[in-house]
């Protein structure tokens, strides 16, 4: 157990002094009522046996030493629990900084992006490279676990990679490796049919927390390699959706973090409440002001690892949002953004009656960046189904920042497939980043109030010192590429040109303020 409302069980190293403490305590205060107890007996035995009433004496305070022995054996084992899940012995001193990264993409078939030379590694790939070294354990965080897609009958043929993907992870219990899960939904087929494989599964009961879902998407494996990225485990993950994110070998720092996030979800399993005191075992190692340093494909770089909601973000954890303030206010020339959604709005229920407000906080350091530093930005965002009609006008607010100012750009671009009957997912842009001339913001959610304030959800910073020794590119100018090619491409349109969809697609069904809390499983729905 790592959470804990107890104070004095709140670690490892508190916890001593604590236990010693309250042990001393225990020992005086049984010794004055073995004093007082001593002295009462002597007035009864004092005409009695003198040696009886020592005996007697003697077993008062045998017995409560007995008793501390008790309280101290009941302190040592809570404490056991408390440290249990250990990091296998690598600590922050010893921890590997020198780190390989690579990007992911999942590319569906029917997109064509030229790639001008440059290669991006498959998503599915990198899935099955991170298996390929797992030797003890694999931990994964992941809202939706539909590899094998369940809900499709016959299995479409674009399917093969998720179900590839499912039998490798069925296959983990040969190897001797150990899978844990995290899901906010335990009832699912595909999780029952890896529990029968000895995967452990734990489920974060994001209702009762927060009242919203859960985003997070990450793996851990060996406590040394690491992914982050827009994908679920869901077969369109590896199909028919367009995903993005990064693979990190060989940086165990940098997964050791990544597990005290794995933890704090892994220990809020069935719970409905935060507690608030927290094992320092969750307790952030790094943040926007203690970054750690590392090396990417030996480049010095800095990282750390954000997560949201606030509720979510346990001592020293940066949150999300401050991870992107920082990331565009240090931006000096360009921010390039990638999003499936941007809305500022959060629309919260209260007693019942849902409450809709304006959510500034990352409209307002955009605005800054572009009026006020000259910093070029660009918004890449999905135009699909389930775009709020309302998100052409704020985007319209943006762009008219820059009327009549010299040395002001903002672009917005909307990406869109061609019409899609029966899958609205197929070719759609799932993409979750930002990329600017020194650093990139890698997250789960896509920039609408509502996520940020009650979805759970994690980032991953990254911030090169330098440029590549060997003149190739950093992490940095592969997403800076990834980006460009996509805003280059045909299914990147101005919002003029959206404009006559706009209309057609205000006639459509709108399903009730779908940016809202999220439904839970939303992506499983038979579509
Ligand atoms: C790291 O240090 C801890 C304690 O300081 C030690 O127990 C552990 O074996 C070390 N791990 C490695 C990989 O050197
Ligand atoms: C799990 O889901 C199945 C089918 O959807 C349902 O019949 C069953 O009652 C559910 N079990 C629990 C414990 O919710
Ligand atoms: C999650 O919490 C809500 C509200 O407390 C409860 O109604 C629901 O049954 C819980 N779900 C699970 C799977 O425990
Ligand atoms: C990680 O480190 C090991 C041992 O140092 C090495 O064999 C392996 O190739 C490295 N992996 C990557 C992806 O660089
Ligand atoms: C535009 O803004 C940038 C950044 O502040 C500045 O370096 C540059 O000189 C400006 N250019 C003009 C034409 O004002
Ligand atoms: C880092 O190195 C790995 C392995 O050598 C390579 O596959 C990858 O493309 C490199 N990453 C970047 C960003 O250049």
């Amino acid at each position: 157990m790592e959470l804990s409302g107890d104070p004095r069980m709140e670690g490892q190293d508190e916890a001593a002094p604590a236990l010693l403490a309250c042990v001393s305590q225990v020992k005086s205060s049984s010794f004055s009522s073995v004093q007082q107890q001593g002295y009462s007996a002597t007035l009864l035995l004092r005409r009695k046996d003198k040696k009886l009433e020592q005996v007697q004496q003697k077993c008062v305070v045998t017995l409560a030493l007995l008793c501390c022995f008790a309280v101290l054996m009941v302190l040592i084992f809570s404490s056991v629990d408390i440290w249990g899940d250990d990091e296998d012995g690598i600590t922050e001193e010893n921890c590997s900084r020198d780190c390989r990264i690579v990007l992911v993409e999942n590319i569906p078939d029917d997109l064509s992006l030229s790639m001008d030379g440059r290669r991006h590694l498959p998503l599915s790939v990198g899935f099955h490279s991170l298996l390929d070294q797992a030797k003890h354990s694999v931990e994964v965080v992941s809202s939706v676990w539909n590899l094998n897609s369940w809900d499709m009958e016959p299995k479409p043929s674009t399917a093969k990679q998720g179900q590839l993907l499912f039998q490798r992870l069925l296959s983990l219990k040969s190897r001797g490796v150990k899978l844990k899960i995290v899901s906010s939904r335990t009832n699912v087929t595909e999780l029952k049919a890896l529990e029968a494989h000895n995967a452990e599964v734990h489920s974060v009961n994001m209702t009762a927390l927060t009242k919203g879902g859960l985003h997070s998407s990450f793996w851990i494996v060996d406590r040394k390699h690491i992914y982050i990225g827009s994908a679920d485990m869901d077969w369109r993950s590896l199909s028919e959706r367009k995903e993005l994110g990064v693979v990190v070998y060989n940086c165990s720092c940098l997964a050791l973090d990544f597990h005290r996030v794995f933890s704090f979800y892994w220990q809020l399993h069935d719970r409905d409440f935060i507690p608030s005191i927290w094992s320092k075992r969750v307790t952030a190692l790094y943040g926007r002001h203690e970054a750690l340093e590392l090396q990417l494909n030996a480049t010095l770089a800095t990282a750390y690892v954000s997560t949201s909601p606030e509720l979510f973000c346990s001592k020293d954890r940066t949150r999300d949002l401050d991870a992107i303030h920082q990331v565009i206010q240090s931006a000096r020339t360009f921010i390039f953004i990638s999003v499936t959604d941007y809305l500022p709005l959060v629309k919260r229920s209260f007693r019942g009656t849902s409450v809709t407000r304006y959510w500034s906080y990352i409209d307002e350091v955009i605005r800054e960046a572009v009026v006020l530093r000259g910093v070029r930005v660009r918004l890449l965002i999905s135009f699909w189904k389930k775009t709020d009609p309302l998100t052409f006008n704020f985007v319209a607010s943006l762009k008219s920042l820059c009327l009549q100012l010299q040395n002001c750009s903002l672009e917005v671009k909307f990406f869109s497939h061609k019409e899609q009957k029966e899958d609205f997912q197929l070719g759609l842009n799932h993409n979750k980043y930002m990329v600017t001339d020194n650093a990139a913001y890698l997250g789960n959610h896509d920039w609408v109030g509502s996520d940020f304030v009650i979805n759970a959800g994690v980032g991953l910073v990254l911030k090169m010192k330098e440029s590549p020794i060997d003149g190739g590119a950093t992490v940095l100018e592969n997403l800076k590429a990834a980006f460009e090619r996509d805003w280059r491409s045909p299914y990147a349109k101005n919002p003029q040109k959206s404009k006559d969809q706009q209309a057609k697609y205000r006639n459509l069904q709108w399903s009730k303020n779908h940016w809202d809390i999220p439904e839970e499983n939303d992506w499983n729905r038979p579509l």
